[in-house]
C-alpha cells in the first residue's frame, strides 16, 4: 500500500492507484463541463478531485462558493506553489470567495522555523499571489494570529482522538502535541470559509495533502448537529449527533419545522421524513444555524501532478538547483534551466534519428506546466521533440527566454504589489 504522507519526501510516480485506493475521482470527466478551463485543467495536470461537482454546480448556477488553500512558509515560493496560486486566482475570477492561509504554525512547530522567518517567507508568498492576479476581495491570513481559525481548531479537536491521528499520519510516540495539532488547524483553515454561511469550498492541493482533506471531510460531518441521508426505504432520515448535549431541543425544533412541509415520524433516536433529501437538508441547516451550529458542507478538493525537479527526482527546498523560486535572480534561474535534466539523447545524431523523450524532460515540464499558454504551440513542441526535429540546446534557449520574460514581469509585479498591500485584507502573523 502506498501511503500519502504530507510531511514526507516521496514522489508519487503513478497517480492511478489514488483512484482505486483512496477514492479520488478522475478530473478528466469534468473538464469539458467547465467554462474556460484553466491551462492546468486542460492539460490534465489537475488529475483528480473529491466532489468537485459541488463547485461545478455553483459555477454554473452562479451560487456562492469559495476557494481556499494554504502555503507553508518553510521555503521560498516556487513554480510548484505557483500552480496552487493560479488555481486560487482562477476560482476567484469565476466568482468564488478566495482564502489564502500562510501556515506559519505548521512551519514553526513541524519545521522549526522562527516566527520572524515565517513572517518573512509568508510575505513573499503573499506578494507573489498578488503579482499573479489575486484581487483585494480575498482574505489572506497567517495561522498564528487568526483567532477564529484557532478557535475552530479547538472545537474540531474535540471530534478526533489519538488512535485516529496515529492511523492516518503514522505518528509515533515521539511526535509533539503541537505537531499533532497542525492537521486540525489545517482542517480549521479549510472550514473557516463556511463560518459565515455554509457553502461549497474547493481546496486545490497536491495529492500528499489528501489525508488532511479526508480528515477534514470527516470532521465537518462529525461536528455538525445532524446527519441527514436518504435511507433504503426511500425515506429521508435525520439522526442527531449524540455528543451534542442540547440536541434534544434542537431535534424538536427541527421536527416542528419539517412538519410544516412533510409528514414526519419520530423514533427514539431519529426522524423519518417523506420528502426530498435536499429540502430536508436545507431545513436542517437553517435550524442548526439558529442554534449556533456549523452545518458545514464537506469540502471539495482538486489534486495536481507534481513537477519533477530540474535535476531529476523531487524538487526539494534543501536543493536550490532542483527548483526555480519565484524570487530567484533571473540570470541564476535561467542558468538552472540551462543545466536542467532533459529527455534528450546522447548525441545530435541519435536525437534526430530517435527523437527525444519529453515525458522525461524537466525543460518540457516547465513549458507544459508554466511557460507556454497556447495549446497548439505546446503540441508542436512536443511533436517536434518526439520526431527528432528539435534539439535540446535550441529548445532550452527558447524555454529560457520564456522563463526570463515571465520572471522579469513577475518580479516587477511583486514590486508593485508591495505598494498595493494596503488594499488587501491581510491578517499578518506574529513575530519573534
Ligand atoms: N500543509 C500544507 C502544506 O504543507 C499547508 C496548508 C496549511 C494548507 N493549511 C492549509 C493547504 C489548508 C491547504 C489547505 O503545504
Ligand atoms: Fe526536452 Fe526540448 Fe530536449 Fe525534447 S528537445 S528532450 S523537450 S529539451
Amino acid at each position: 500500500m502506498v501511503k500519502l504522507d504530507p510531511w514526507g519526501t516521496s514522489t508519487i510516480e503513478d497517480y492511478s492507484h489514488l483512484f482505486e485506493e483512496f477514492g479520488i475521482q478522475p478530473f478528466k470527466a469534468l473538464v469539458e463541463k467547465i467554462p474556460n478551463p484553466h491551462r492546468l485543467m486542460r492539460r490534465g495536470i489537475i488529475f483528480g478531485h473529491r466532489n468537485y461537482e459541488a463547485i461545478l454546480d455553483a459555477l454554473l448556477s452562479n451560487s456562492p462558493f469559495a476557494v481556499m488553500s494554504g502555503f507553508m512558509p518553510s521555503g521560498k515560493a516556487h513554480f510548484g506553489s505557483k500552480m496552487v496560486m493560479e488555481e486560487i486566482i482562477w476560482h476567484q475570477e469565476m466568482g468564488g470567495d478566495a482564502y489564502v492561509a500562510i501556515a506559519d504554525i505548521e512551519a514553526h512547530v513541524v519545521r522549526g522555523l522562527s516566527w520572524d522567518r515565517c513572517a518573512e517567507l509568508g510575505r513573499d508568498y503573499i506578494l507573489s499571489i498578488i503579482a499573479l492576479g489575486l484581487k483585494p476581495e480575498a482574505t489572506i491570513y497567517f495561522q498564528s494570529t487568526m483567532e477564529r481559525v484557532k478557535d475552530l481548531a479547538i472545537e474540531l479537536s474535540g471530534e478526533v482522538n489519538l488512535s485516529e491521528l496515529v492511523s492516518i499520519y503514522g505518528f509515533g510516540g515521539d511526535v509533539s502535541l503541537a505537531h499533532m495539532h497542525t492537521p486540525i488547524i489545517q482542517s480549521a483553515d479549510i472550514l473557516n470559509p463556511q463560518l459565515d454561511s455554509p457553502k461549497p469550498v474547493v481546496v486545490p492541493v497536491g495529492p500528499d495533502q489528501d489525508p488532511h482533506i479526508r480528515l477534514t471531510r470527516e470532521l465537518a460531518d462529525r461536528v455538525n448537529m445532524f446527519k441527514v441521508f436518504e435511507a433504503d426505504n426511500g425515506k429521508v432520515k435525520v439522526y442527531p449527533k449524540v455528543s451534542k448535549q442540547e440536541v434534544g431541543v434542537v431535534l424538536n425544533h427541527l421536527k416542528t419545522e419539517l412538519e410544516k412541509e412533510f409528514e414526519v415520524s419520530e423514533y427514539e433516536a431519529h426522524l423519518e421524513i417523506a420528502g426530498s433529501v435536499e429540502r430536508v437538508r436545507d431545513v436542517a441547516t437553517k435550524v442548526e444555524l439558529e442554534h449556533g451550529g456549523f452545518a458545514f458542507l464537506p469540502p471539495s478538493s482538486t489534486y495536481h501532478r507534481f513537477m519533477e525537479g530540474l535535476t531529476g527526482g523531487k524538487m526539494s527546498s534543501s536543493k536550490p538547483e532542483s527548483y526555480i523560486a519565484l524570487t530567484d535572480d533571473v540570470d541564476e534561474a535561467v542558468s538552472k534551466l540551462m543545466r536542467a535534466k532533459t529527455g534528450g539523447r546522447i548525441s545530435r545524431e541519435e536525437q534526430i534519428k530517435l527523437g527525444g523523450n519529453p515525458e522525461e524532460c524537466s525543460v518540457y515540464a516547465m513549458l507544459l506546466f508554466h511557460l507556454v499558454e497556447d495549446d497548439e504551440e505546446l503540441t508542436r513542441i512536443y511533436m517536434e521533440c518526439r520526431n527528432g526535429e528539435r534539439l535540446c540546446g535550441q529548445c532550452k534557449s527558447e524555454a529560457s527566454s520564456h522563463l526570463r520574460n515571465f520572471l522579469i514581469d513577475h518580479q516587477q509585479k511583486r514590486e508593485e504589489a508591495v505598494e498595493k498591500l494596503d488594499e488587501y485584507n491581510i491578517v499578518w502573523g506574529k513575530r519573534k
